[in-house]
């Protein structure tokens, strides 16, 4: 009789001893709802971490996204460039405001957005250039804001995932006019869901803080400022409640040592793997000299779709759950709809069809990865 394997899960969120305590707090102080002063302490903390003016904690990275929207003051027909390879809100959050992005192709071995293509897919009704960098490896952001500077064009880093990572020393979410992250529970650093707007274009800081708060001076009645606080401009409700906020702060005081141990686990993965590089069985991913990454994901890029389901499948009889990612907007139906692409987008094709990731998580034990190693040696 076959004994039955322990299921190793594709992701599971690491608690790291703070947590409880900070919401019994928060639910003693009896202030619940936002900008309370969880939600002060995790703000200056994130400006101390990355040096940016003003950090604004929200709902979600798709909050952020829609206010970074909404200050740009997108317009019907607008174009916003952006990959095809992303999660859906950094499209979405344009298509509100009535704007059309278009899609360019990314690097094959960053899947970041390939900035040779991105001028000859400006045109006169070009307002913006989103770098996703995606699995926490910065973009080319110089290139990037070279050409967003000779066009006049906005730069929105969707840094969802790159708390704890950088570009040349700047801190992912810092470099652009806005940064926006996520803090979802599929994150490094979790408040369940929430999420942060950086504004480091400081012109339009004062106005971030408005539209955050429906419409209203709040923030500056918050502090003194004003007696009583009024509607000022078009806004909406984007503050989480004090209770992710206390959640987030004990996440973010252990930041170090959950990223730490997240690159103790993609460096053994990268090593135990180069063989099936070598053997050209597999496409692994690469992190460029001047970048720091904060491991959020281990891929590696199978030959096509019928390749990486059948690793996968084989994975799961195993026990252990491997996964895809994004399938491309341009495919989508709401993609095909809103959206158009410059040009086609042929690795975005083929790495949609053809990636593979693996478990990556503080509590990953090292003989659970060393099943997950053996498992994918055996089977790609
Ligand atoms: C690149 C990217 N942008 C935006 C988001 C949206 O984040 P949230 O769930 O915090 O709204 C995600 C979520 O996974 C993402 O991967």
């Amino acid at each position: 009789m076959s004994l039955p394997v322990d299921r190793i899960p594709f992701n599971q969120v690491h608690l790291t001893g703070n947590e409880l305590k900070y919401i019994k707090q928060a639910l003693a102080d009896g202030h619940l709802s936002g900008d309370g002063a969880f939600t002060l302490k995790v703000q200056s903390l994130l400006r101390e971490k990355t040096g940016t003016p003003q950090a604004l904690l929200v709902h979600s990275c798709t909050a952020a996204l829609e206010m970074a929207a909404l200050l740009l003051d997108i317009k019907v027909g607008d174009e916003i460039l952006m990959p095809s390879y992303t999660f859906v809100s950094t499209a979405n959050a344009f298509v509100l405001r009535g704007a059309v992005p278009v899609f360019i192709d990314v690097h094959p071995d960053t899947l970041n957005l390939d900035e040779g293509l991105l001028e000859a897919a400006i045109t006169k009704r070009t307002r913006a250039i989103i770098p996703v960098h995606y699995a926490g490896v910065g973009c080319e952001m110089d290139a990037i804001l070279q050409i967003a500077k000779r066009y006049d064009l906005m730069v929105i880093e969707d840094a969802a995932q790159g708390m704890d990572a950088s570009y040349k020393g700047k801190p992912l979410g810092t470099i652009g006019d806005f940064g926006t992250l996520s803090f979802h529970a599929t994150k490094n650093i979790v408040a369940g869901e929430g999420g942060a707007l950086y504004v480091n274009n400081t012109r339009l800081r004062l106005h971030a803080e408005i539209l955050r708060e429906k419409g209203t001076n709040r923030s500056a009645h918050l502090r003194g400022e004003v007696d009583k606080y009024t509607w000022q401009e078009v806004g909406s409700s984007f503050l989480p409640s004090e209770l992710n906020a206390a959640m987030l702060l004990a996440q973010l005081e252990a930041a170090g040592d959950v990223v730490e141990r997240r690159r103790i686990i993609w460096a053994r993965y990268h090593a135990a793997f180069q063989e099936l590089a070598h053997a050209r069985k597999a496409r692994l991913p690469t992190i460029p000299a001047d970048r720091v990454h904060n491991a959020h994901i281990y891929f590696m890029i199978l030959a096509n779709l019928e390749e990486r389901d059948r690793v996968r499948l084989a994975l799961l009889e195993e026990g252990i759950v491997a996964s895809s990612h994004y399938q491309p907007l341009h495919s989508a139906p709401a993609g095909k709809k809103y959206c158009r692409t410059h040009g086609d987008l042929p690795v975005t094709e083929h790495a949609a069809d053809g990636i593979l990731r693996l478990p990556v998580y503080p509590d990953l034990s090292e003989a659970e990865q060393t099943r997950i190693i053996a498992a994918v040696l055996q089977h790609v």
